[in-house]
């Protein structure tokens, strides 16, 4: 086709800027050229419709073309430990496609590796089967602090600590973008429970905001350069998530800097002027009230943006603000000018990424006289008692479902194991039914086949509960639901005292996103494993647990408090608000935070993990550089099996002008070793790792004076201390 004097002008400028960036080390590996050019290129030759039909879905997950100029729609999926199975583009799960992917273990169990490499690797994953099925955002990861045990969706979230989830979703989303594909960190921001979360206002300080709420998204945003967002269906301090001019143009745009798109929750948008003007650029989801006929151009940022730029009311300057956004992206992930990466799909790498990802994730909570591991030539049978032993997690949960591919269940798993050698009795002792008290007949198998073996492996805790595409009311772990109480359901405290009774030699192995109540028999258990929902791979990666193949590192994301009373959320704070309003007046003291400065006992505290081995600590030494600081100390394994253990990095300041607490995570290190092996590591605190938001002056600030440093292997077993005078 002749090229216009215009096009080569601009292919000109476009190749000097190259040689530019070149020459400068381009800042973003992501972004090959200055795309300013082209941007505004594209921008003025498009019709106000046009770029109008960019800011709106023109599908159940799609957002608008400009054929004629070479745009094609952004196509978006589901989930941030998968992607999803296919939508018609009307919303109906399409079940004749071969979309069976990769599943991941869920955002808590990544979390709980404590292993940034893992949280690139399972960004790597997800980024390449997302494009390899033609997407080019995948709707992760979610990083909604953990305030609460009952949110539904926590299972899909990561920590109650800002500096893990930042640490984590950063290694993610690079991981995903380096595939070419966009990830979208959610939900942005104070979506912290599911129960009203359409309708809930949330308030709070504005240092719990800045100090715990918001940092995971300003790292995604400045250390990973995530190209999306999306914003969250609740509104904070007044305004709607998805046209709050604060959190929007004040915080995300003009503070840190964010380039890429803000991408509402579906069905979020309620107006047209608001998020025009207060920062949202693509309207998602609001088909979901026109089905079965929806009509794209009646999107709230649709026809009535047109007619109302037409008339002079809306300035056409914050259309094309968007549409330079969305064609930045387009450029960052190779939608337009750039190779779409084919990526690849249910590849025995990803399989081996997903197991890796459970075998580090999975907690050992306890573990009384080393009952744990099983010696596989000592062992003739195994009871496995529980539902979760042969239940299949992968679609359930909402919108994060997946159609894995396969999925080794707990059950399977120790089967592989067990071979012909171990005789495997297996009983499932309670069935999954909302409000279903102990079955009597359930627990007599149970018991009989208990009675009957040598050992017992437990599996319960929560549920997804699901039909598919659509989550029944058995849901404990899943979007829209939040949990009724931390009690076990379906009966299973009876179970598991029943089971006991019948043989001590129990391990008790919990699934699901988060803690749950077990005083009733923990004291009588000599080992409890989390599990969490470890994906396909994660019946393998339990029973390598069980029985030594694996030696456990997973330390807990999140605080297990004793029991709900005893949570900052529900002890200070407002849960689930009155309908209308929620205020989080726990403040800063989130999980750790608060337990260690209120002097609450947790059941097992933030950091917590056992292992088969043991680890030594011992010279600490800290070295104060202006207002930073480095932290070495020595490390070795004492203990006669491999392993790894996470050396946490904790601050204290004391006599600061704003109260502070007991101690805030600032670094971390997973350190594996042979046995007798041992390291030396060094830890580097930036000035953040000292510094507190001082929200009487609204600044980040770093007072002089004496901090504690704390090194442990857990938020409450600190192996040793030092200060320093900064
Ligand atoms: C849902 C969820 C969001 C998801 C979106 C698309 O309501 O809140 O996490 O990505 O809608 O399914």
């Amino acid at each position: 086709m002749k090229q216009s004097w215009k096009n080569i002008l601009a292919a000109g400028i476009c190749g000097l800027s190259i040689l530019a960036a070149g020459a400068q080390n381009a800042v973003n590996a992501q972004v090959k050229f200055d795309t300013t050019e082209a941007i505004n290129r594209l921008v003025s030759q498009m019709t106000l419709e046009e770029k109008v039909n960019m800011l709106h879905a023109s599908s159940s997950f799609t957002s608008g073309a400009v054929p004629r100029l070479g745009i094609t729609e952004m196509v978006m999926s589901d989930g941030p430990h998968g992607v999803r199975p296919e939508h018609g583009r009307d919303w109906n799960l399409d079940n004749n496609i071969p979309d069976s992917s990769t599943y991941l273990p869920t955002g808590v169990c990544l979390a709980a590796t404590w292993n940034p490499q893992l949280g690139y690797a399972f960004g790597n994953v997800l980024g390449s089967e997302a494009a390899y099925r033609g997407k080019n955002v995948i709707l992760g990861p979610g990083i909604n602090i953990i305030r609460t045990a009952l949110n539904g969706r926590n299972f899909e979230y990561q920590s109650e600590d800002p500096y893990l989830i930042s640490k984590m979703a950063v290694g993610y989303i690079k991981g995903v973008q380096d595939q070419g594909v966009s990830a979208c960190v959610k939900h942005y921001a104070a979506n912290n429970q599911e129960i009203l979360r359409h309708t809930i206002d949330v308030h709070m300080s504005e240092r719990a905001l800045r100090e715990i709420y918001l940092p995971g998204f300003k790292a995604a945003v400045q250390e990973a350069n995530v190209n999306t967002l999306m914003s969250s269906y609740n509104k904070f301090r007044g305004q709607w998530a998805s046209q709050n001019n604060y959190l929007l143009n004040q915080v995300l745009k003009k503070e840190w800097g964010f380039k890429g798109i803000v991408i509402s929750d579906w069905d979020a948008v309620t107006s047209t002027t608001q998020p025009m003007w207060n920062g949202l650029d693509i309207e998602m989801g609001t088909d979901l009230h026109m089905l079965p006929n929806p009509n794209y151009s009646k999107f709230f940022m649709a026809d009535t943006v047109v007619a109302l730029v037409k008339s002079g009311k809306l300035p056409e300057y914050l259309v094309n603000e968007k549409v330079r956004r969305i064609l930045y992206v387009m450029y960052r992930s190779n939608m337009i000018g750039g190779k779409k990466n084919a990526g690849s799909f249910n590849t025995k790498e990803h399989q081996q990424t997903a197991a890796k990802i459970a075998e580090e994730g999975m907690v050992l909570l306890k573990n009384e006289n080393n009952f744990l591991p099983f010696n596989k030539s000592k062992i003739k049978s195994i009871a496995v008692i529980g539902f979760n032993a042969e239940r299949k997690q992968s679609m359930g949960g909402g919108s994060s479902q997946i159609r894995a591919f396969y999925e080794i269940t707990p059950l399977e798993g120790i089967k592989n194991i067990a071979g012909n050698k171990i005789k495997i009795n297996y009983a499932p002792g309670y069935k999954i039914e909302r409000g279903a008290k102990a079955d009597e007949a359930m627990i007599a198998q149970a018991v009989a086949a208990a009675k009957k073996s040598d050992v017992v492996v437990f599996v319960g805790g929560w549920t997804h509960g699901f039909k598919y595409n659509v989550w029944t009311d058995n849901a404990y772990d899943a979007e829209d639901y939040d949990k009724p109480d931390m009690n076990m359901p379906f009966g299973q405290d009876e179970l598991i005292k029943a089971v006991l009774k019948a043989n001590p030699k129990t391990v008790v192995v919990l699934i699901g996103g988060g803690a749950i109540d077990m005083r009733e028999w923990l004291a009588e258990t000599p080992s409890v494993l989390q599990a969490w929902y470890p994906g396909m791979e994660g019946g393998n990666a339990l029973a390598k647990i069980l029985f030594g193949d694996v030696n456990p590192s997973g330390k807990l994301p999140m605080s297990f408090p004793k029991k709900l009373a005893d949570e900052p959320a529900h002890a200070l704070g407002q849960y689930p608000g009155d309908s209308t309003y929620v205020y989080y007046l726990e403040d800063i003291y989130v999980g750790y935070r608060y337990y260690d400065t209120y002097h609450v006992e947790p059941q097992f505290p933030f950091g917590h993990g056992l292992s088969y081995t043991s680890f030594d600590y011992s010279n600490l030494i800290i070295s104060a550089k202006g207002k930073t600081a480095d932290v070495s100390f020595t490390i070795k394994n004492t203990g006669k099996v491999a392993g790894a253990d996470v050396a946490e990095l904790y601050v204290k300041q004391s006599g600061a002008t704003l109260p502070r607490p007991e101690k805030e995570l600032k670094g971390f290190e997973k350190v594996f070793l042979q046995p007798g092996e041992q390291k030396t590591v060094t830890i580097h605190l930036n000035e953040d790792a000292f510094s507190y938001y001082n929200d009487i002056i609204n600044e980040w600030v770093m007072e002089h004076g004496q901090f504690i440093i704390m090194l442990g292997s857990s938020s409450r077993s600190i192996k040793l201390t030092g200060n320093i005078q900064l």
